[in-house]
């Protein structure tokens, strides 16, 4: 992709709109997990040591479009965050108003998905954005699948748009998934199967083998017939999950570990010997230490998604065991979003994954060959601006 970088352009007093993804996950106001905002510090060190002001912009979940501020989604603790390991004060608003005229060195700008007109991309708060800097940079991989007016819309209301060091690191990863050596090993976990559907099939077609676990692997265990209790599932795919799990390069866990209820200490079971009162909460351990040799073996794996219910400690097992393969093996690996780069953390691998994207959807959407539009917005404002030097 020929996409202009930050380091192309020259920052010295120039007012710098920086879109990064600081949605990171909270836990009653505290920062859970802090990769995100880490991983978005190179961009906003080199912008400030190059003499930019930076006006940074990021969303955190998924607030109404009220206009207003929401407190259950204000980036306070992000603000926080960033100026303990900044060592320097950041002017939080919600008022462009106050931008424009503001002479502030570091603003953020509250949630941007409190603002009428960014999740369906309105000229009106792009133009806006546009009109409070000189040069706009993105940096939000995991939000550069989203078609939003501070992801897509505000490119084509700058003069001058480009890349941060995030997205640059990202797009190398990821180019190096493309030139994959096989075989190739893909983990699958998470609660939703639906989501994932489309990608779940590209995947048997680029992936040697694909394991599956979490609620996608109830929902295939259910398609099957077997009596799944009341696991997490979503019979309304059934019949695409029992097509998917006809496929030879799928593989569902035969043993799991179930409970009547998350409080419950679990009971290891074969597949077909559930009862209607259990509950799957993780995949056996025994199941996942008995693929040890396809681990071993597998020159990549990529893996997107728990295993169960990690964050209790009794339902880690699974999700632990997939993390001490994956770090005993030489695979190039590569892992992607929030809760499997949460579930590495816990199960202390974090070290011995060769790559850790940002990206939740947006690293889904890539492996599947989808475009991000972000990207397309700025490849094509490049592309624009090399045409006007000839
Ligand atoms: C993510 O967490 O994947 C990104 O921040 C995008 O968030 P969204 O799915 O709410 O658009």
């Amino acid at each position: 992709m020929q996409l202009k970088h930050l380091t192309d352009h020259q920052l010295s007093g120039k007012r710098v709109m920086l879109r990064s993804d600081m949605n990171v996950p909270l836990k009653e106001g505290i920062i859970a997990n802090e990769e995100r905002i880490d991983r978005s510090l190179p961009t906003i060190e080199h912008i400030l040591r190059e003499g930019g002001r930076i006006v940074l912009i990021s969303h955190l979940g998924r607030p109404q479009e009220t206009g207003k501020v929401q407190e259950e989604f204000s980036l306070k603790p992000v603000v926080k965050c960033l100026e303990e390991k900044l060592n320097r004060s950041i002017y939080l608003t919600d008022d462009l108003d106050v931008v424009k005229e503001s002479s502030e060195e570091f603003i953020m700008l509250e949630n941007i998905r409190f603002f009428k007109g960014e999740k369906s991309n309105d000229p009106n708060l792009s133009n806006k954005l546009g009109s409070l800097c000189d040069i706009f940079v993105m940096d939000a991989f995991a939000t550069s699948h989203r078609e939003h007016a501070s992801t897509t819309g505000v490119v084509n209301c700058v003069d001058h748009a480009c890349i941060g060091f995030l997205i640059k690191e990202e797009l190398e990863a990821l180019e190096h998934i493309e030139r994959a050596k096989r075989p190739i090993l893909v983990v699958l976990g998470g609660a939703k199967i639906s989501t994932k559907l489309s990608l779940i099939n590209a995947l048997t077609e680029k992936a040697d083998h694909l394991l599956l676990g979490g609620g996608i692997a109830n929902t295939c265990l259910g398609s099957q017939g077997i009596e799944i209790g009341s696991s997490l599932i979503e019979s309304s795919v059934y019949p695409e999950a029992k097509q998917m799990v006809e496929k030879d390069n799928v593989l569902l866990p035969d043993r799991v570990l179930v409970a009547r209820s998350k409080e419950s200490e679990p009971r290891e079971v074969d597949v077909n010997s559930l009862t209607r009162e259990d509950c799957i909460f993780d995949v056996s351990p025994l199941y996942i230490n008995s693929l040890e040799e396809l681990f071993s073996k597998a020159e990549t794996i990529i893996w997107n998604g728990p295993m169960g219910l990690f964050e209790e400690d009794r339902f880690c097992s699974g999700t632990q065991a997939v993390a001490d393969l994956i770090a005993s093996s030489k695979a190039y690996s590569v892992i992607g979003g929030g809760d499997t780069i949460s579930a590495v953390t816990k199960t202390g691998v974090v070290d011995s994954i060769n790559y850790i994207s940002t990206g939740g959807g947006a690293f889904l959407n890539y492996l599947e060959g989808k475009s991000l539009p972000a990207l397309l917005a700025l490849e094509k404002k490049a592309l624009e601006s090399l045409n006007d030097e000839t």
